[in-house]
């Protein structure tokens, strides 16, 4: 079953999505060469405390081992999603890293993920994160009601493949809501007109998951970080959005 949100859970979406988008958007700012992920990590986890929500992420792992240990997962470069932030990480002139800020507020949780690119970035780096980013967009554009979850996905993919990058297939964007992960699933690869078929009143997180060279990737000894096997780069960007009778609503878009 896919949750329809009421006129009421919606608008508690909107303020978790505007916290977490608002916080999010803080780290991002804050993001330079010299400092550790650990730093803006803790960052973030002080802006969650005082917006008076809490992290999604901290202690998650359903049926894992180890809990995750952090308030964002920072990804860089060959890292897809969930890196942990480290006080031995220094960011450099030259990185891209993804931020996944997750956040739970008045039973509600937002999701998203940004894109940073730190200095002189690699020209393949900079284009594989500009079609990530992109694909996003496109796919959101699909999330209208009557469509499927598969014209996201195929949209989505399309994009990557038109521009020679490859889709990661082992991880996927979700509904979400009262719990960071709801269904549907929302793969980033799919066929037109197939999958559950979207209604007004869903929320949905869309995170398009990219490679350069192979889709292949591993999660590392830490039960946690996704890298490409291949060491070519990786790029994941996300937005929480409303399912609407006319177009999507991105719920995790900071409005200036
Ligand atoms: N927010 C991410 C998602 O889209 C990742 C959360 S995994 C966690 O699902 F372990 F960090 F919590
Ligand atoms: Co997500």
């Amino acid at each position: 079953m896919i949750p329809i949100k009421t006129p009421e859970e919606i608008e508690k979406m909107r303020l978790s999505c505007r916290i977490a988008a608002e916080v999010l958007e803080k780290m991002v700012n804050f993001t330079r060469a010299g400092i550790s992920t650990q730093d803006l990590d803790d960052f973030g986890r002080d802006l969650i405390k005082e917006a008076g929500a809490t992290s999604t992420t901290f202690g998650y792992g359903p049926g894992k081992k180890i809990k995750y240990p952090a308030y964002s997962c920072i990804s860089l470069n060959d890292e897809l999603v969930h890196g942990i932030p480290s006080k031995d990480v220094i960011l450099k002139d030259g990185d891209v890293l993804s931020i996944d800020l997750a956040l739970s507020y008045g039973g509600f949780v937002g999701d998203n993920t940004r894109i940073v690119r730190i200095g002189n970035v690699d020209p393949e780096a900079e284009r594989l994160s500009r079609i990530a980013e992109e694909a996003l967009m496109i796919g959101i554009a699909k999330a209208l009601a009557d469509n499927r979850v598969g014209d996201i996905s195929h949209a989505i993919e399309m994009h990557a493949r038109e521009n020679n990058f490859s889709v990661v297939r082992e991880f996927v964007g979700h509904g979400v809501g009262k719990d960071m992960h709801e269904e549907p699933q929302i793969p980033n690869f799919g066929r037109p007109h197939t999958g559950p078929t979207l209604k007004a009143g869903m929320t949905l997180a869309i995170e398009p998951m990219f490679t350069q060279g192979s889709p292949a990737v591993y999660v590392c000894g830490d039960e946690w970080t996704v890298k490409t096997r291949d060491g070519l780069l990786a790029a994941h960007c996300e937005h929480t959005i409303l399912v609407t009778n006319s177009s999507p609503e991105i719920l995790t878009l900071v409005k200036k």
